[in-house]
């Protein structure tokens, strides 16, 4: 299930953490999902139940005795209508009477009463975090299925360095995602994606690069995460975050970019290539910093390995990846150059990226591409978040999956 169509139970409890929780319902709700918050009353002295309320949309529940004013039974409906409970932060105390089966508030009533996934995000002072209590109580909540997020290393509310920081609110979403996709149409499918450009060292400080930023290559990860695909994630420099769950390889140069591929391709059924590999690399890399007194300088380039044209190679003797994905940067006659990189690199499709425009392709957060494939299909998309070209081009897969079938 996507994240724009969950609904979402969050419980906050008290902790210093809890107004981190705000910026959680936040971006959830800014996902798509419906967000019903409940607090404890230890909470609530430390966020007031009207933030949450007016980030959400919705009434924020605290109270079970709420009940005698209506005519349903708050912790049934909220237990029934999850499609995933997550307690942020989660306290030493929370976690005790979930380990337990306490259920003397309202959020416990919940988490008690609901068979939708539990994803706890524990928060607390590097003692209570280190008690022997608190780390049986962890264990067996995760034996019973709750996913764990952090706590994370850090400064701690008492001034001390340690751990019990609460997870930052991108992975506690990142696991959210992940948990809710985890049975989705590439569940079982394992997926290596490749992302930003390769860099290609000239001396010991500079070198030969590009304008990708990774976006294109980090929204395929996360859109197959979100699908329930296993994704391994080949990454040349860049300035983003993994996504939660991703297998993050990190390769500088097109030939390490070239062997993390092959190595990781005899174990994956898809590959999608969006990263700019470099054609061309320096010939000799100096060993020295080049200094600037000659009046010009000559550079001597040699090719690169073309890591699609050797996939195909491996892909006709031993069967894998099943399904392999190129991309085609052009600022020409794109259809012509992207279909012929079709032939030449024997791809299942081909995202012909128009990268003559501002908006679209390197560096930006939106794409306008041409989706060609070796039965004939030439489907142009509208220029759209790059997150959504993700989604169109897994669509892409999941029916050609389907066509596969027997
Ligand atoms: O990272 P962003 O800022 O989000 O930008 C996205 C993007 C523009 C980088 C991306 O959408 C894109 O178009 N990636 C491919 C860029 C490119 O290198 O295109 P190409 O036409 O040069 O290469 C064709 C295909 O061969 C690509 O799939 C490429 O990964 C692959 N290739 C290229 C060179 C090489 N030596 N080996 C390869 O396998």
């Amino acid at each position: 299930m996507f994240l724009h169509q969950a609904s979402i139970v969050l419980g906050v409890t008290g902790g210093i953490a809890a107004y981190k929780a705000a910026d959680l319902a936040s971006k959830l709700v800014q996902a798509g999902a419906t967000v019903d918050v409940v607090m404890t009353e230890a909470a609530t002295r430390f966020v007031g139940p009207l933030t949450f309320q007016a980030l959400t949309g919705r009434p924020v529940h605290i109270d079970p005795f709420r009940l005698l004013e209506r005519t349903e039974m708050p912790h049934l409906s909220l237990a029934q209508r999850a499609h995933l409970l997550v307690i942020a932060p989660a306290t030493a105390n929370t976690l005790a009477k979930l380990a337990h089966g306490l259920a003397d508030n309202l959020l416990c009533a919940v988490a008690l009463a609901t068979r939708a996934p539990l994803v706890l995000a524990p928060a607390m002072d590097t003692d209570m975090w280190e008690h022997p209590a608190t780390r049986e109580n962890l264990e067996v909540l995760r034996r019973r299925g709750a996913w764990i997020v952090g706590p994370g290393e850090g400064r701690l509310a008492s001034g001390r360095i340690g751990r019990g920081r609460m997870a930052e609110v991108n992975e506690i979403l990142g696991t959210i995602r992940l948990v809710l996709g985890r049975d989705g149409p590439l569940a079982g499918k394992r997926v290596l994606v490749t992302a930003g450009g390769t860099q290609e060292p000239l001396d010991p400080v500079r070198y030969l690069g590009n304008r990708s930023s990774g976006k294109m290559g980090y929204a395929l990860a996360q859109a197959a995460l979100d699908r329930g695909a296993t994704v391994t994630l080949v990454t040349a420099p860049t300035a983003l975050p993994a996504p939660v769950g991703a297998e993050r390889v990190e390769v500088r140069t097109a030939g390490e970019m070239r062997d993390a591929v092959l190595a990781a391709v005899p174990e994956c059924d898809i590959l999608v290539m969006a990263a700019a590999v470099a054609d061309f690399r320096p010939a000799e890399v100096v060993g020295q910093k080049i200094k600037k007194e000659a009046a010009g300088l000559t550079l001597r380039l040699e090719r690169t390995p073309d890591i699609l044209a050797e996939v195909a190679v491996e892909r006709e003797r031993g069967g894998r990846p099943g399904l392999v994905i190129g991309f085609a940067a052009e600022t020409e006659d794109l259809l012509r150059h992207a279909r012929a990189k079709l032939e030449a690199k024997r791809l299942d499709l081909i995202v012909a990226n128009d990268v003559s425009s501002p908006d679209s392709g390197f560096g930006v957060d939106t794409n306008r591409v041409i989706l060609l494939d070796r039965h004939g299909l030439e489907q142009a998309l509208p220029l759209l978040p790059k997150e959504e070209v993700a989604g169109r081009i897994w669509d892409w897969v999941e029916t050609r999956l389907g066509a596969q079938e027997p």
